[in-house]
């Protein structure tokens, strides 16, 4: 595995990677990889013949009170999981490669940056748009692979993608989950052992609203009211938002239909855990 960390010598080899026509696959992600990234991984592996990486944890996606001086960093251990994998490029640029002084663009998808997440992240999805279109235009992958977990982050990409005429399929992954129900995320690092235990609250919750669609239930409202109730159950639990939307506008549903995003954002302690469901009404 080559480990680079210049735009232009991660440019100049994935270049050279697909000009003789093979297809390049990309995963990026800030790192502390877990089960979920290298899911991902593993299904760029399977579909195409090259895959690079990105480790960077991107300051622009951060607000000013939120936990990017914290955010775990594990370079040597990622970079040894990555290299088992025969993964082929690790880009794992600095701050300042990303943003040189002087920097002032930013890539903005309107709308949609401002729900979800977004709503109460206010200019992270701002953030997330201008890395992921600064990596593609650097990487220029085929298919770029993400995980279903970040649900909104990947409506606002599709978007982008699709405003911004770019060349890259975007492939999403289903949630890797530990044995108990909880959505693997590196934040989950944040957790005391008590703490991991109350932080099942949320897949719980969207549990109780899958079994409620199955029994019949269809009104969005009363199934948000029945999984702000679970939330509620668990005193440690701040919750965020719990909505049911459409997966790509993510506006909130009037009727439940195949396919609907059930999402869910809560504070255990410090840590800001979210979860979510794809519904499939019978
Ligand atoms: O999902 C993530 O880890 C990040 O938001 C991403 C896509 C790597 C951009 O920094």
């Amino acid at each position: 595995m080559r480990t680079i960390q210049s735009v232009a010598e991660m440019k100049a080899v994935c270049r050279e990677i697909t000009r003789g026509g093979n297809t390049l696959g990309f995963v990026p992600t800030m790192g502390a990889l877990h089960e979920g990234h290298l899911s991902l991984v593993r299904a760029s592996k399977a579909q195409c013949r090259a895959t690079a990486v990105s480790i960077f944890v991107n300051p622009l996606q951060f607000g000013p009170t939120e936990d990017l001086d914290k955010y775990p960093r594990m370079m040597e251990r990622d970079s040894k999981l990555l290299e088992e994998l025969n993964v082929d490029v690790l880009f794992a640029p600095t701050v300042g490669e990303m943003y040189p002084p002087g920097a002032t663009t930013y890539v903005e998808v309107a709308d949609l940056s401002g729900k979800l997440d977004g709503s109460s992240r206010p200019g992270h999805f701002r953030g997330v748009a201008t890395v992921v279109a600064k990596l593609f235009e650097t990487v220029r992958p085929d298919r770029a692979f993400f995980g279903q977990k970040d649900a909104a982050q990947v409506a606002v990409l599709r978007r982008m993608v699709c405003d911004l005429d770019m060349d890259v399929e975007i492939v999403v992954c289903p949630i890797v989950r530990e044995k108990d129900g909880l959505a693997m995320s590196s934040r989950n690092a944040y957790l005391n052992a008590e703490q991991r235990q109350q932080a099942l609250v949320l897949s719980r919750a969207l549990m109780r609203v899958s079994h409620e669609v199955d029994l019949g239930e269809r009104d969005p409202r009363r199934l948000v009211e029945i999984g702000t109730c679970v939330i509620a159950e668990e005193p440690a639990a701040r919750l965020d938002y719990f909505e049911i939307v459409d997966p790509a506008s993510l506006q909130p549903l009037s009727e439940i239909s195949r396919g609907a995003l059930v999402a869910v954002a809560a504070f255990i302690g410090n840590a800001r855990l979210i979860d979510n469901i794809l519904l499939a009404p019978r």
